[in-house]
């Protein structure tokens, strides 16, 4: 099986790059984990505990890689190397703005940069509100090229009761934007009410 990229950058929100990083190894895909500066600040802040720490508990996993976002000489940095798809979870709006303008100057955006050249799967994961006008413009511009964009928004509609509830559902949404599922499990879908 071909891995599956994750990139984590430094929006809100690292609990869901936790909980996608520990689906896949749950899955047995194999996992490449980058990760910028910043998400690392935002790591200690959100999830009071330092991203080494995580990451050293991920490196016990056989089907876990992780490349510092300094190496852009790691494989994920050439479009020869196979690989399955990325995500950005989450996303930021700098992350964003640099991908839909081609910059690739941290390992991130640069295998970012390789899934849409070699027109693999790159699913992201914007967290920012509100949004102005340029960050939507960066949004277009990447859909456009064939990114797909997933905010993480909850499913009002399945009356989501803890922050768990609301991650559990994107990254199962993530799963199904990476092709690894062909739908959502049952027990997330819209299901009209009898009443
Ligand atoms: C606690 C914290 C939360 C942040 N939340 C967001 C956010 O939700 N969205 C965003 O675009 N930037 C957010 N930022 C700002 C980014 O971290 C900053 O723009 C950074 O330069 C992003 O760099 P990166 O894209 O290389 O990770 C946050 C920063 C901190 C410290």
């Amino acid at each position: 099986m071909k891995p599956i990229v994750v990139g984590i950058s430094g929006a809100s929100g690292a609990a869901m790059a936790r909980s996608t990083v520990e689906e896949l190894l749950r899955r047995e895909v194999p996992t490449i984990v980058v990760c910028t500066q910043a998400a690392r600040l935002v790591w200690q802040e959100e999830l009071e505990v330092p991203f080494s720490q995580t990451l050293a508990q991920w490196q016990e996993h056989p089907h876990f890689t992780h490349y510092p976002i300094g190496h852009l000489r790691a494989p994920i940095a050439s479009g020869t190397f196979p690989c399955a798809g990325m995500v950005v979870i989450p996303c930021s709006m700098h992350s964003m703005a640099a991908m839909a303008h081609g910059l690739a100057s941290n390992l991130l955006l640069r295998a970012a940069d390789v899934c849409l050249k070699e027109q693999r799967r790159l699913v992201l994961v914007p967290r920012e509100t509100p949004i102005h006008s340029i960050h939507l413009e960066n949004m277009l511009t990447l859909a456009r090229m064939g990114a797909v964009m997933l905010p993480p928004q909850p499913a009002f509609y399945l009356k989501p009761r803890s922050i768990d509830d609301v991650v559990h559902f994107v990254v199962q949404r993530v799963m199904v934007a990476l092709g690894l599922d062909e739908s959502l499990p049952a027990e997330l879908q819209y299901r009209e009410r009898e009443d």
